[in-house]
């Protein structure tokens, strides 16, 4: 018998030691969604860094730091088309005249981190050198630079089998020393929500996103997906994410051409979906109803929320939809959306509507328990569960609303 327990202990340990030993990532890193900016959207491979210095002084200026954005990550391009005698990558001396670690210097300086981007291919999607066959060497370099946070995309990828060039790239951080948040840029061709757990941080869930609410935008071979296509596909795969893996239903274009409704939706939507918050609007240029929907913290609080549980589509008829994410101390946030091209009317009886969700295991009968009604955008709190919530919602629109336990 005391044998017995002593196996049972020994294999405890074992079992927690083994996982330990495997464990390829950071484990610790992204506890909630990651919140950054990212020049792709915007520039794509144009980016330099002088121009690069002044958006960082205006993530600070703008108040983008102090609203939770942490991460200053460059995208492809920054890259010369060769890696050097020894095989390391270069930055593009051109481009980056101080050299790499002077920027990631300059971004920590700011009290900031930095992130930057590579590919599982032999080249990126731009065409420059991949990381096939030198992820230990380049992990080293990137930790040598100082990077926090690594984009790891998935051009050029033909013969490679993707579980597994993520799993060693991972390793490769791992080994590198330096802790670094892993963002998979697969766009969801391989499921990584079924084995990227404990790969990565975060993985992409589709393929690139671009500055369109409802129609997608042919690109040739390929097309750029809308706000609500995105959207439409996050709702199976909402059980996979939480704190340290989270579904990316790529970057924000908030800024970038939609009108100032469809930004204020697209943005309420990734923060119902505990998405990451990646800007991807010219900061220098951001006009002051771009700021304040990137910087409207009571939203941000609803993605940030640590119970870290990514939000389902609760309710859908004739294009008007209720979103539904359970928060920390049993609480809720609501998200009333207008898909549809005409103003419709809420009438909605909270009564009668019990919201139950298998994931995070709520089960709220408003008939037993009152909630307060506090509107985010507004940011004034609005009445409670006990009266009907009566309200017009224009085209394009979001109403997003916290509601607190009485
Ligand atoms: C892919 C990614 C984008 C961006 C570009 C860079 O399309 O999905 O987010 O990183 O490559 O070339």
């Amino acid at each position: 018998m005391k044998h017995l327990k002593i196996f049972s202990i020994l294999t405890i340990i074992c079992t927690m030691a083994c996982t330990r030993l495997m464990a390829q990532k950071f484990e610790e890193l992204a506890q909630t969604p990651p919140m950054g900016f990212n020049t792709w959207n915007t520039f794509q491979i144009n980016i330099n860094e002088q121009m690069l210095r002044d958006m960082v002084d205006t993530y600070v200026s703008s108040g983008m730091r102090d609203a939770g954005y942490t991460y200053f990550v460059l995208d492809d391009g920054w890259m010369a088309m060769d890696r050097d005698k020894d095989g390391n990558l270069v930055a593009d001396p051109k481009k980056f005249p101080s050299g790499m670690k002077a920027f990631a210097d300059y971004v920590h300086s700011k009290g900031l981190k930095f992130g930057i981007y590579n590919c599982a291919g032999t080249k990126t999607c731009a065409g420059f050198p991949g990381t096939h066959g030198y992820e230990y060497q380049d992990a080293r370099l990137y930790a040598s630079w100082g990077v926090d946070y690594l984009k790891f995309d998935w051009c050029n990828t033909d013969s490679i089998n993707a579980p597994d060039a993520y799993r060693t790239m991972s390793r490769a951080i791992h080994a590198a020393g330096r802790p670094m948040i892993f963002s998979l840029c697969e766009w969801g061709d391989h499921k990584p929500w079924f084995w990227a757990k404990h790969v990565g941080q975060l993985w992409r869930t589709t393929g690139d996103i671009h500055a369109g609410f409802v129609d997608n935008l042919s690109m040739g071979s390929w097309s750029s997906l809308s706000v609500l296509n995105i959207l439409d596909k996050q709702v199976a795969i909402r059980q996979y994410a939480g704190p340290g893996h989270w579904n990316d239903p790529d970057m924000l274009e908030v800024g970038n051409g939609m009108t100032f409704d469809e930004d204020k939706a697209h943005f309420s939507l990734w923060c119902m979906l505990a998405a990451p918050l990646i800007a991807g609007n010219d900061l220098r240029k951001m006009t002051d109803q771009t700021k304040e929907i990137l910087t409207n913290k009571e939203v941000i609080a609803v993605d940030q929320d640590s119970l870290g549980v990514e939000g389902f589509r609760y309710y859908s008829f004739d294009g008007l939809e209720i979103w539904v994410k359970p928060l920390a101390g049993n609480n809720l946030a609501v998200c009333f959306l207008n898909r549809s091209s005409r103003e419709q009317n809420i009438y909605y009886d909270w009564k009668d509507h019990e919201i139950t969700d298998g994931v995070s295991k709520i089960d709220i009968d408003f008939n037993k328990t009152g909630y307060s009604l506090r509107d985010l955008w507004l940011k004034k709190d609005i009445g409670t569960t006990n009266k009907t919530f009566k309200q017009a919602i224009g085209s394009h629109q979001v109403i997003v609303l916290k509601l607190t336990k009485l």
